[in-house]
């Protein structure tokens, strides 16, 4: 968690300044702390008897992260082998791990079938490729529920726009093609988009998914997926988190009871655990002007944090070495050659010297995890703070790092 002590930013029991001082710039910092409590939060919300929280680590996967999720209970949502195989690391047992991947290849699954990881089947065609290569053996289904919802276009994965899962109208399809290959059908699931703030549009896909159901006579559990939002911009109302646990606990309940048999619920949050236990602690060494707008120039960059350039989203900029100053509107951009390296344009922040640290804040989730190194930038390191320890969990790359998997002779 943040606060302020002596018109400095702290994290935890650390200043920023202090954390760049010992660490370099630029940084990605998490709080262990804000991950827990999120995780027990989500988890207390869902009274229903049989649930698992599958960590979507699409949104970070530090094995530190995953170590500490999987103390906490939580199980992994899993979007390629190699998710899988950072699960695995993190010491996460086989069947705790779920695959949910897209457009996903025969030398995949065969990875996934040798390490007994469960897969979501997304297309008509997986279905019948993983019949031939494992037949008999058990599967989950992802489905487009025809509906989805997110805080940008790029981030709906439901209806008809959708690339993702199996389509309501191939449900005979689907059945047809597991009971030639004696595929039992263990699990349904969805996932309609990422940053839901509201449970309206959550409870529409959990609708259509329960509507399935009754065409699979072997399923122990239902996984609605991820998406739960977190507030970035000031005018943005959290998620009402007790109110929708409610709502789908009871939901759910309600439907095993009528169904006649008791269901596991899954989710797979992401963001929601990771998000706002993340800062991008980055220094500026130029403060340019020109007659429209002042430029503030810092050593990182869309290479390091590219959800403003990609979705236009809202990161608060903290100026973590003078909190509370005059207030100026800055264009904060990186080192990047790209016109669109920006992390905020016309923002009003209190006043940026030369040398001050600025601080992104919710950076936890799809920060360190889209990074790149575009124009030869190396990746940050990243640190964990649990209580009085701040941890090195990942150290920064070097120019050696840049020719780690290159053939040069
Ligand atoms: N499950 C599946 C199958 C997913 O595809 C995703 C996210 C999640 C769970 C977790 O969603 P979450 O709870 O984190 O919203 N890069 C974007 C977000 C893309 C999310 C992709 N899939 C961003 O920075 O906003």
């Amino acid at each position: 968690m943040t606060s302020i002590r002596d018109n400095r930013l702290y994290i935890g029991v650390f200043s920023a300044d202090e954390l760049l001082e010992r660490f370099g710039s630029p940084l990605y910092v998490y709080d262990a702390a804000t991950i827990r409590e999120r995780f027990r939060v989500l988890r207390d919300v869902l009274i229903f008897p049989d649930t698992d929280l599958h960590y979507a680590c699409k949104a970070n996967t530090n094995v530190a992260i995953l170590r500490l999720l999987r103390e906490e209970g939580a199980c992994i949502d899993a979007v390629s082998p190699g998710e899988v195989y950072l699960a695995l690391y993190a010491g996460f047992a086989p069947d705790r791990i779920l695959f949910t991947g897209n457009n996903v290849t025969d030398e995949e699954m065969a990875y996934l079938l040798a390490q007994r990881i469960l897969i979501n089947i997304d297309s008509l065609s997986q279905l019948e490729r993983y019949g031939r290569m494992a037949p008999g053996t058990d599967i989950s289904l992802r489905i487009n529920p025809d509906t989805g919802s997110g805080h940008h276009d790029h981030c709906i994965t439901g209806g008809p726009d959708s690339k993702f899962g199996l389509c309501l109208d191939q449900l005979d399809e689907i059945r047809a093609l597991s009971d030639r290959s004696k595929l039992q059908v263990v699990g349904l699931h969805a996932h309609v988009g990422s940053g839901i703030l509201d449970a309206e549009p959550f409870m529409k896909a959990v609708d259509a998914l329960l509507g399935v159901v009754p065409y699979f006579a072997h399923l122990t559990f239902v996984d609605f997926g991820g998406g739960f939002g977190v507030p970035y911009a000031p005018d943005e109302r959290p998620l009402d988190i007790r109110d929708f646990g409610d709502r789908l606990s009871s939901r759910f309940r309600d439907f095993c009871a009528a169904y006649g048999r008791l269901l596991r619920l899954k989710l797979e949050p992401g963001r929601y655990l990771v998000a706002e236990a993340g800062t991008l602690l980055t220094r500026c060494n130029t403060v340019k002007t020109n007659r429209l707008k002042t430029f503030v120039g810092v050593d990182s960059g869309l290479h390091h944090l590219i959800r403003y350039p990609l979705y236009n989203a809202y990161h608060e900029i903290v100026n973590a070495s003078c909190v509370s100053g005059e207030l100026l509107v800055y264009d904060v951009c990186g080192q990047i050659c790209e016109s669109s390296d920006f992390f905020t344009r016309n923002r009003s922040i209190s006043c940026i010297r030369e040398g001050d640290t600025l601080a992104i804040l919710n950076a936890g989730a799809y920060g360190f995890a889209m990074s790149s190194n575009y124009n030869s930038r190396p990746r940050p390191a990243e640190v964990l703070i649990d209580g009085d320890k701040a941890q090195l969990v990942r150290r920064r790359e070097t120019f050696e790092d840049l020719l780690r998997s290159q053939i040069t002779d």
